[in-house]
């Protein structure tokens, strides 16, 4: 795909076909991730990338809206800091905001489709995937083939007006 194409293509994704993603697929979609910048380039985060179906069932159980993880061909976990720990909760929300974009864009180049998931308990995050007790899992994003409709550029998407969005000089 063209970048645009991929821009314009990645919507969120929450059925999965039971294509499974090839690793280099998977290791192209992580080292988007390894690239993103960061605040001073601290690179604040790990990926903790899962294919294990009875694993992504379990994770699917940390937050009300992680159903689309179960049947997801891979969820990457980005774990870091905790959001209090040190007072960067600003930088660390924009810098995985990036590093999540970043995945999204080479998955969507790919044809993958992905999803967001907020992680609600962190405990039962830590007890699955072994991260160390002073990090959190930030957040996870599913990743596999849809199920309908494959990625395509989305003509009218469901964002407000371009327009009202974009002030030109002033607001
Ligand atoms: C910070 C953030 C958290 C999100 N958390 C979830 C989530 O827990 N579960 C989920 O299914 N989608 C989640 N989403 C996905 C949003 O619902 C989605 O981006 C929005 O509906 C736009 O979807 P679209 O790009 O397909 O139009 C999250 C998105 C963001 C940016």
């Amino acid at each position: 795909m063209e970048t645009w194409d991929a821009i314009t293509s990645r919507r969120n994704v929450r059925e999965f076909s039971d294509s499974p993603i090839t690793p280099e697929h998977l290791d192209r979609i992580l080292e988007a991730g390894r690239r993103s910048p960061s605040s001073q380039n601290w690179q604040p985060w790990d990926f903790i990338a899962v294919t294990q179906r009875e694993q992504l069932a379990e994770l699917s159980g940390v937050w009300r809206g992680a159903g689309h993880v179960a049947g997801s061909a891979a969820t990457i976990a980005l774990v870091g800091p905790q959001l209090d720990s040190e007072g960067h909760r600003a930088r660390l929300s924009y810098d995985f905001g990036q590093a999540t974009m970043s995945i999204m864009i080479a998955a969507a180049d790919l044809g993958i489709g992905s999803c967001h998931s907020a992680v609600g308990d962190q405990e039962r995050a830590r007890q699955i995937l072994g991260f160390p007790a002073d990090k959190d899992c930030a957040y996870m994003i599913s990743l596999g083939y849809p199920a309908a409709r494959p990625l395509a550029p989305i003509k009218r998407p469901d964002r407000r007006p371009f327009d009202e969005v974009v002030h030109r000089g002033r607001w």
